[in-house]
């Protein structure tokens, strides 16, 4: 397997009001062509700004100073010219989000949306632009695809009309368009109910089969990540600290804060038996901890963890960013 995708040594700060927020502190990650990763971390620790960096769209205003590199089917994401990242979006990464409403325009129907988004997508792959009514049949067979049922008339329907679930589907068949290779799905069933979640999670595992996607997927909830990824990265305040097959991380997690957020999942078959919180706040991204940057939270933090930042390690079959996994195996 080729990699797909290259993250090395990733930082971006935001220099802001009270100073400079340093939000994401040396990413590493490769991701293989046909790979199916979820990303989990508690909020604020930098999940949606990562996934939104893939596609470079994240916000770069003067005060935001990024470093380390990005690249995409081999090619630097930074080093690319409007034409460049249009195709990029277009072709390579497809994003859906949490809050489908945000994504769509409330004034136009679904159908004129997506024609347009047809249209530009030929304009950047350089192809003729097709006629109005050719990129309405293939708009469709989009909704088709994602299962919506009697596409047709809901070409002509309004944003407001659908259904959360339905609003997310439109949006997923709209990343679809392009033909992706990597779909970049940030919290895409946070904002629906058990069931119609289930019923999203169940088409995105289906359209990543059947068209050989690579997935990302960004939750907090492993339950969410555990169905749909095989491959499974934590991450806490800006930082990876656990990479790997998500069974082996599932089972015997190595990082501390890996298995204080598998503690803090509650047991609905033992109810009895009470989900433990971590202890704690997530670090001010200002000035944040010296070292590991989950050292003022761990139980098993000494000296070291205070004084040197833990790189990425292999321990028993995964990677791991901390001096103790070993202890915190025992
Ligand atoms: N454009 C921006 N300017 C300044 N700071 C930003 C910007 N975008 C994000 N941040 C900061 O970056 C940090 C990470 O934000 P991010 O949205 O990636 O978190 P997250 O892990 O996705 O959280 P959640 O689970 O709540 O979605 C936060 O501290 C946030 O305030
Ligand atoms: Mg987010």
């Amino acid at each position: 397997m080729s990699a797909l995708l290259e993250i090395s040594g990733y930082r971006l700060a935001f220099d802001g009001f009270e100073g400079r927020a340093h939000v994401l502190d040396g990413i590493d990650l490769t991701v293989a062509e046909g790979e199916t990763v979820g990303i989990v971390g508690e909020t604020g620790c930098g999940k949606s700004v990562l996934a939104r960096s893939v596609a470079r769209l994240v916000d770069m205003p003067p005060g935001c100073v990024p470093g380390g590199g990005i690249r995409f089917a081999g090619q630097d994401v930074f080093a690319m010219d409007q034409r460049g990242l249009a195709r990029l979006r277009g072709h390579g990464v497809a994003m859906i989000f949490q809050d489908p409403m945000t994504y769509l325009n409330p004034v136009f129907s679904i159908g004129s949306q997506m024609v347009d988004v047809i249209r530009a997508h030929d304009r950047a792959e350089g192809k003729p632009k097709r006629a109005r009514a050719a990129a309405r049949d293939a708009a469709a067979e989009l909704l088709d695809a994602v299962r919506l049922p009697d596409p047709g008339r809901l070409l002509d329907r309004y944003p407001h009309e659908l259904s959360g679930g339905m609003r997310q589907r439109v949006l997923i068949a709209m990343a679809l368009t392009g033909t992706p290779r990597l779909l970049v799905a940030d919290e895409p069933t946070t904002a629906l109910d058990v069931t119609i979640q289930a019923q999203v999670l169940r088409l995105i595992a289906e359209l990543v089969a059947a068209r050989r996607l690579t997935l990302m997927l960004i939750s907090h909830d492993l339950g969410v990540i555990g169905a749909l990824c095989r491959r499974v990265v934590v991450m806490y305040a800006g930082t990876i600290v656990e990479d790997g097959a998500a069974d082996v991380l599932f089972a015997a997690p190595r990082h501390p804060y890996t298995r204080g957020l598998l503690a803090a999942v509650p047991d609905l078959a033992r109810p009895a038996h009470r989900a433990r919180p971590i202890p704690g706040h997530i670090p001010n991204l200002l000035q944040p901890p010296p070292g590991c940057r989950f050292h003022p939270r761990c139980e098993l933090a000494v000296g070291r963890c205070v004084a040197e930042k833990p790189p990425l390690r292999q321990v028993d079959g995964r990677l791991v960013a901390c001096h103790r996994a070993e202890e915190a195996a025992a």
